[in-house]
């Protein structure tokens, strides 16, 4: 999606050799506008599907997965990772290591809210290690829900995340995928790389 390549050029800034900030736009200070684009880009990619819940984990998935829901007129779920002192009701829960803060987060989401006849389309912000998108596959199955695919925004092709996704043959669509940062620079797979990728 070249707006956002645009914007993560722009804006987003390169930590170490694996991390890159985009709390001007993503997850920190949100822009509705690109969130909005974002969601009507989700909702063209998987538009063929019965999509009937967007799922994903707090803080950061929630932006671009309420416009994905808006896009696709259906509600969005985001697993907790904290207890709720109201969400009392029986849960689905799973367990989230982040490889990039090394702690364990245990996410839930209310029975009430996900069901058998559900299709799901999970979003999230980043694919890294893919983890966070483990925690939500292991609770749509718990539910006895389908998958339809997974809808990242930056994914970053040189960890684990997508490899891992592509062994259970779960659809992935990333709108930015960033093949290396070098000397503090943002390198995207270009479309070329992006349908060797694919085929391989
Ligand atoms: P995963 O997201 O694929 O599971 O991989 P990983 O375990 O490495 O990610 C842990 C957390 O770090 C996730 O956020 C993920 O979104 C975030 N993250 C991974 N790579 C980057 C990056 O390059 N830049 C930024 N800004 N974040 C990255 P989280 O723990 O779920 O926290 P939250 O921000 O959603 O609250």
């Amino acid at each position: 999606m070249k707006i956002l390549e645009e914007r993560i050029l722009k804006d987003g800034q390169v930590l170490g050799k694996d991390v890159l900030k985009v709390d001007n736009f993503l997850n920190h200070q949100v822009d509705p506008m690109l969130m909005q684009q974002i969601g009507q880009e989700f909702h063209r990619l998987f538009k063929d599907q019965p999509i009937t819940k967007v799922l994903t984990v707090e803080s950061s998935g929630i932006a671009p997965a309420i416009f994905t829901g808006l896009a696709f007129n259906v509600p969005v779920i985001f697993a907790r990772k904290h207890k709720s002192l109201t969400l009392k009701d029986e849960l689905y829960t799973s367990t989230v290591y982040s490889y990039t803060k090394k702690v364990s987060n245990h996410i839930s989401i209310s029975k009430k809210f996900l069901k058998a006849d559900d299709v799901c389309l999970v979003i999230d912000d980043f694919l890294a290690n893919g983890q966070a998108v483990e925690g939500l596959m292991d609770i749509v199955g718990q539910a006895g829900a389908k998958l339809a695919g997974v809808g990242i925004v930056i994914e970053k092709t040189f960890q684990k995340g997508r490899h891992l996704m592509d062994e259970k043959g779960i659809r992935v669509e990333s709108l930015a995928r960033i093949k290396a940062f070098e000397d503090g620079k943002v390198i995207f797979l270009d479309d070329q790389e992006a349908t060797t990728h694919a085929v391989h």
